[in-house]
């Protein structure tokens, strides 16, 4: 018996790995200097530099990101101009622990939300948002870290747009092994027309935004 729990214990032991590193905001703080040049001392964005708001996004989603930037999944053959000057950038992070400490040093900054700047029915959009994105961006476009599924309210607008172009056309979301992205793409195809993405876009944009 004691021989059975002890070899259970072992299976668990295993099963939960070891723990997660910690994060060292410091260090983060001194990696994210690059970083600002584009997306702003507070992650706030710069629209003239196509550099979206990063503060409203969960750690784990930015980690996921900046690793689709290094492995080529985003910013590689046959995507937008935007993301392949991110995927340099990302590149120029020295390790793992890296990534860590730049994601949580972004997540402890703040900044208003962004104002709109998409024309769009909101109404309408929320008719395709609660049919065909809610399931897994959640009811309020909060987000669900069990489906990947990242937080959309607080995102500019303008990125929300451009994104769902690119899963549109395949700049993003369509390189072998870009699991999550593929199943994006799949869902941006179902809007049926450039106005339904604005539409809703317009709703998403009118979702209770800020700090996750
Ligand atoms: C030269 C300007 C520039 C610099 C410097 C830069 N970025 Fe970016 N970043 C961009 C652009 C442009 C995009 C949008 C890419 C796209 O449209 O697919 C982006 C996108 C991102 C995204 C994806 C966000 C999302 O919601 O999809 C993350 C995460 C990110 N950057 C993090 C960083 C970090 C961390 C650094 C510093 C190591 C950094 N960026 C440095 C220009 C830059
Ligand atoms: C089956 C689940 C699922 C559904 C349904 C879904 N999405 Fe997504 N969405 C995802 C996942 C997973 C990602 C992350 C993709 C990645 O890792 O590159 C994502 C990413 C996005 C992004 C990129 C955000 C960013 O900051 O990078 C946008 C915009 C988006 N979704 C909008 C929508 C809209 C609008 C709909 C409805 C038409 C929708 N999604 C439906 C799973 C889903």
């Amino acid at each position: 018996m004691r021989l059975l729990i002890l070899s259970l214990l072992g299976m668990l032991a295993i099963a939960t790995g070891p723990a997660r590193a910690e994060a060292d905001l410091e260090r983060g703080k001194g990696l994210y200097a690059t970083c600002a040049a584009c997306h702003g001392a507070d992650a706030a964005g710069n629209a003239a530099l196509n550099a979206p708001r990063l503060n409203h996004l969960r750690e784990v989603y930015v980690i996921a990101q900046l690793e689709k930037f290094r492995n080529g999944q985003r910013g590689g053959e046959g995507a937008t101009m935007a993301a392949k000057q991110m995927a340099p950038m990302a590149a120029t992070l020295p390790d793992q622990q890296a990534l860590l400490d730049v994601a949580a040093y972004i997540a402890s900054l703040d900044s208003p939300a962004p104002a709109a700047t998409v024309e769009g029915d909101a109404a309408l959009g929320a008719d395709y948002y609660n049919q065909f994105c809610g399931a897994c961006h959640g009811p309020t476009a909060a987000g669900n870290v069990a489906l990947n599924s990242p937080g959309l309210a607080g995102t500019d607008d303008w990125y929300l747009l451009a994104q769902l172009k690119a899963f549109r056309d395949g700049s993003r979301g369509a390189v072998d092994g870009d699991r999550t992205g593929r199943q994006m793409r799949a869902m941006a195809a179902v809007l049926p027309s450039e106005q339904a993405l604005k539409d809703v876009v317009a709703f998403i944009h009118g979702q209770a935004s800020g700090s996750q």
